[in-house]
Formats: structure tokens, C-alpha cells, sequence
């Protein structure tokens, strides 16, 4: 047993040391950006710094774990996909906000052993903070443990939720339960980054988040930390967690029940109109 936890403190090193070289491409371009393209939906942006920070990560892991399977945002499927492990790379999560040069973005590594997130680390170079956690090893931030909160009802909780880049395609589009949650909660904060968004729940900033529409190297990591936390992760219903489905539910655990209910009893959009009620 002990060997899995020395292999996925290995693993983790390796994930630190690629957020870390790709922090420092993001700060190197912050403010400098000559290219910044639309990758096919409106919106979905991808930058020099996506592009550099990603080949960064990878270097890394075919220095670490050349024999590992690997998922990049901007590179797609590379590696050995017989390996049971796969490394969930998003090398920029955020891409608009940095674009804009609105400061809240982070890169993201996460290590799936055969399908299960085991392994993840965040860097945030905005805050200088460094999210990490492995499977029965913990979390923090900083080299410090972090825990989710012990906000107990939805009504006392501040949330975070986010939009796909499919929005204007679906009307499964996530409105109306932003609209349902904001009426329920202390806020609903909308932070562009899925991997800060669980992070800040696995150390208690935030005390929910639900999004649909996410692809693997944006949760990956964030999985991790929030569970390490003591906090829960499933889809909406309470179902296991699969990553495939792009739908998520992190929270601190004990607002887990309250807000798969209301996320399952999600009014329609016209009810909230000026002046409709409590
Ligand atoms: C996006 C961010 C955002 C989420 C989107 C993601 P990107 O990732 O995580 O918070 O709402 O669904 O695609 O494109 O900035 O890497
Ligand atoms: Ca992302
Ligand atoms: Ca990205």
C-alpha cells in the first residue's frame, strides 16, 4: 500500500513541476499577447500562451512518464493509449479571462489511474498559489492541508457555476439554474476557470460548484483536491462521478443533498421575472 501512496507522491512532483514551468510562460506573456484566435465556437479562444504553456507540460511528462498516456486541451490524444495512466492537461483554464487580461486563470494537470482522477495540481500565477492533491495523501494549498468549508444549507452558501462554449447551441445552457441557485443561495460567482472554481471549493472559499459541458483537463485535477478536501464530487443526481459526461457536482459535502435537489427541480426561465416573489 504504501508503494501506491510513494508512486502517486512521484506522480504529484511530476504534475507540480509541470504546472510550475507553465506558470511561468503565463506570466511571461501576460499583457503580451500578439495572437489570440477563435478555435471553431464562438468565444472558444486559444492563445500563444495556451500553445507555449501546454508544450511546457509536455515536455515534463515525456522527460517523467514517456511511457503514459496523455490528453492535452490544444494537442488532443498523444502518448501510449495502452497505459492506464492518463495525464488531463489543460495548459491555460481560463483562456478568455487571460485574453481579456482579467486576472483569474490557472493551469491544470491531473493523472487518472484506469479512468479514476488520482493525482492533480493547480497553479494559479495571478495569487502565486499551488493547489495539490493525491488519492489518500491530502490536499493544500501552498504545502499547507486545506478542507472545504461547513456551510451547511444552501441558503447560507456562496456558489460557483459556468457556462460552455456551446451555450448559444443548446438550451441546455445552464441559465436557468443559475437564475434557481442565485435566488436560493447567498451568490452564484461565475469565475471562468474550472479548475480554480473546484480548488477554492476543496479549500473553502466557495462551498459549491456545478457546470455541464466540461471536458477532462478542465475538472481532472480539480476532482481530486475537492474529495482530498473532504468534500464530495458526483454528477447532479448524486450518481457516481463520470468524467466522460462532462457534468459535475463539487461540493463541501454536506450541501451535497440540497443542491443536487434544486439543480433537479430547476424552474423555467420565465418565472424569474421582475417582482416574482421571495
Ligand atoms: C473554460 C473554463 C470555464 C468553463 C468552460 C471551460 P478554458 O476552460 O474552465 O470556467 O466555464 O466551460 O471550457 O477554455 O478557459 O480552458
Ligand atoms: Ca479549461
Ligand atoms: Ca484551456
Amino acid at each position: 500500500m504504501s508503494s501506491d501512496f510513494n508512486q502517486l507522491q512521484i506522480f504529484l512532483d511530476v504534475a507540480t513541476e509541470a504546472v510550475m514551468a507553465a506558470g511561468t510562460i503565463l506570466q511571461d506573456y501576460w499583457g503580451n499577447l500578439t495572437a489570440i484566435e477563435e478555435k471553431g465556437r464562438p468565444g472558444d479562444l486559444v492563445t500563444e500562451a495556451d500553445k507555449a504553456a501546454e508544450a511546457a507540460i509536455l515536455k515534463v511528462l515525456h522527460q517523467h512518464v514517456p511511457d503514459h498516456n496523455i490528453l492535452a486541451e490544444e494537442s488532443g490524444q498523444l502518448g501510449n493509449q495502452e497505459s492506464p495512466c492518463l495525464w488531463a492537461i489543460d495548459p491555460l483554464d481560463g483562456t478568455t479571462n487571460y485574453a481579456h487580461q482579467y486576472p483569474v486563470s490557472a493551469v491544470s494537470v491531473g493523472l487518472l489511474v484506469k479512468g479514476v482522477p488520482q493525482v492533480g495540481a493547480i497553479f494559479d500565477p495571478f495569487r502565486q498559489e499551488l493547489f495539490r492533491a493525491a488519492k489518500g495523501l491530502g490536499a493544500t494549498c501552498n504545502r499547507r492541508p486545506i478542507w472545504v468549508s461547513q456551510t451547511a444549507t444552501l441558503e447560507k452558501s456562496l456558489l460557483v457555476t459556468g457556462f460552455a462554449y456551446d451555450r448559444r447551441q443548446t438550451t441546455d445552457n445552464n441559465y436557468a439554474e443559475f437564475c434557481y441557485l442565485t435566488h436560493l443561495t447567498q451568490g452564484v460567482r461565475r469565475g471562468g476557470s474550472a479548475a480554480l472554481d473546484l480548488a477554492y471549493v476543496a479549500c473553502g472559499r466557495l462551498d459549491g460548484y456545478w457546470e455541464r459541458g466540461l471536458s477532462p483537463w478542465d475538472i481532472a485535477a480539480g476532482i481530486v483536491l475537492v474529495e482530498e478536501a473532504g468534500g464530495l464530487v458526483t454528477a447532479y443526481d448524486r450518481s457516481p462521478m463520470d468524467i466522460g459526461t462532462g457534468r459535475i457536482l463539487a461540493t463541501n459535502g454536506q450541501l451535497h443533498s440540497s443542491l443536487s435537489q434544486a439543480l433537479q427541480e430547476v424552474p423555467p426561465l420565465s418565472e424569474w421575472g421582475v417582482g416574482s416573489g421571495e
